[in-house]
């Protein structure tokens, strides 16, 4: 990066370049606007990777009610009924913002949107564009439409750092590029980095996505939330690539089946079957592979020989793997795929940090509670970008001062995620999550590479040790019921490290509750 960094100082920042990202940058024009991408603006980013598509109750036997009823069904009592409810009503106009971008949703012959249908949906909602290639299409469409915008610098290849904070309000972001340590001054930044898979062995998204954004606003003193609940896919294809390719859920909606290496279906007792929840599912998939079977997905006989067409991606990745999905059984296991818990957010996507927002999977804004329903995801980024983009730009921008240039190392989660992928899977326990965090606090406390991951790492094992119940997402073998009182918990980074020093002293974790 050439230019003198201090011409773009007072813009709004917007760090990641996804799909929440995008929409916001978009939705601030004329706005001026920088917007700092890791990576090649469509690269490593789980936006192009998503298959499944978008939510929205845009059928005719549809509304938002029933959208937001299954939504809170699938959430386990821990979804803010009204930020749902706000999001689930814009939904369908969200979409036809997107169209209006250029996305190629399918449709019927009439022309009006094909609707698929996803796991505990009670209605077909899903739209798609070019099947399972939804997130690719939508960031062609929005970096076209990025990089027209005059509004908006992008600068890629430029990590962010830190937060420059004052009087717990934001100053910058000290970041790093080709040329060393940069600082881009500005009161308003916008957090739009993404989730956390990079911190597992077994994950469906890019590796490098490893709660950088997390760790950003941690160390800036913001408030995260439900960090304990993370999201793994039951079908991810099981083969010795990492990250692992998704067989998306949509498959499974089109009557592909379940069975084990008897090539007999094993979900008997499952409510919903193939089409449960996906903490259910994945648990079930979990508890047959734990039994010794290997689990496999039927598409033989449905979609059968119209798989290729309707998932050419999924296709083409079983073909890499030497499996025709038309005549093979898929061997799949369960991955880290979605973070529930992130950045704590109001309505506007304020964090409890002044002048710092959040929008997208780094954000939790309640929608999702302790298990997000398949496709609300990307809804939500499309929605909560407008909101936040109204929010900054209420926001005057004002006068920012140069700081000295500070480095800090470049994250590296390869210690933390043997750690996290043992405790914090699918089945987790009080005595594997104390002995986590002892071995995570002092990597949290160091300052290399290993510290901004092992400080979220550290968060989500305090934020486990505390649900001292099964819910959503977060089962414990140790608390295995629900509890009577749904509660969600906030946490700072001060409050984990504080309830992890206690922890290393003494068994009990009073602290960070
Ligand atoms: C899928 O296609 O199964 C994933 C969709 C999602 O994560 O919402």
């Amino acid at each position: 990066m050439s230019a003198d960094v201090r011409s773009f100082f007072g813009r709004p920042i917007i760090i990641g370049g996804g799909i929440a990202g995008l929409m916001t940058a978009l939705h601030l024009a004329p706005e001026p606007v920088l917007l700092l991408s890791r990576t090649l603006l469509g690269t490593d980013t789980s936006s192009t990777w998503a298959q499944g598509g978008l939510a929205a109750s845009l059928g005719d036997d549809d509304d938002p009610t029933l959208h937001l009823a299954d939504t809170i069904a699938v959430g386990a009592g821990l979804c803010d009924k009204n930020m749902a409810s706000r999001i689930l009503h814009d939904a369908p106009s969200a979409i036809e913002g997107l169209a209006r971008f250029g996305v190629p949703f399918d449709r019927a012959l009439k022309g009006s949107l094909r609707l698929g249908l996803e796991a505990a949906h009670s209605r077909r909602r899903i739209v798609h564009a070019h099947g399972d290639g939804t997130g690719r299409e939508i960031m062609r469409a929005l970096i076209a439409a990025v990089r027209s915008a005059p509004s908006i610098v992008v600068v890629e290849g430029v990590e962010a750092r830190r937060l420059a904070v004052k009087d717990n309000a934001i100053r910058g972001v000290w970041a790093s590029c080709s040329i060393g340590p940069v600082f881009f001054g500005s009161r308003r930044v916008v957090l739009a980095t993404g989730g956390i898979g990079g911190l597992f062995l077994d994950t469906t998204n890019p590796l490098g996505s490893c709660g950088q954004g997390l760790a950003l606003a941690a160390r800036a003193g913001a408030v995260l939330t439900d960090l304990e609940f993370i999201q793994f896919h039951p079908t991810a294809l099981d083969g010795p690539e990492r990250p692992m390719t998704l067989i998306s859920e949509a498959v499974r909606g089109e009557g592909a089946a379940l069975v084990d290496e008897t090539g007999r279906p094993f979900l008997q007792g499952v409510q919903g079957a193939e089409l449960a929840p996906r903490d259910v599912l994945a648990r079930a998939v979990w508890n047959h592979l734990a039994k010794g079977h290997r689990v496999f997905l039927d598409a033989r006989e449905r979609p059968g020989l119209e798989f290729a067409r309707q998932f050419p991606a999924i296709a083409s990745a079983c073909r890499g793997a030497g499996i025709n999905p038309a005549r093979d059984l898929i061997p799949i296991r369960p991955a880290q795929h979605y973070h529930m818990g992130g950045v704590a957010v109001d309505g506007s996507g304020r964090t409890s940090v002044k002048g710092l927002w959040a929008c997208g999977e780094v954000a939790s804004t309640g929608l999702h509670g302790a298990n997000r329903l398949a496709s609300n995801s990307l809804t939500e980024a499309v929605v909560c970008a407008r909101w936040v983009a109204e929010s900054v730009a209420g926001t005057p921008a004002r006068r920012t001062r140069s700081a000295i240039t500070n480095d800090y190392p470049s994250p590296d989660p390869k210690t933390v995620r043997p750690l996290l992928s043992r405790a914090l899977g699918i089945v987790r326990d009080g005595d594997g999550l104390k002995a986590t965090a002892g071995a995570l606090l002092p990597l949290a406390e160091a300052k290399d590479a290993a510290s901004d991951p092992a400080a979220v790492g550290l968060m989500i094992t305090v934020a486990a040790l505390s649900r001292e119940e099964s819910r959503g997402a977060h089962y414990r073998v140790d608390f295995p019921h629900r509890a009577a009182v749904a509660r969600r918990f906030e946490l700072t980074l001060a409050d984990a490290l504080a309830a992890a020093r206690e922890l290393a002293r003494s068994p009990s974790l009073e602290g960070a509750k």
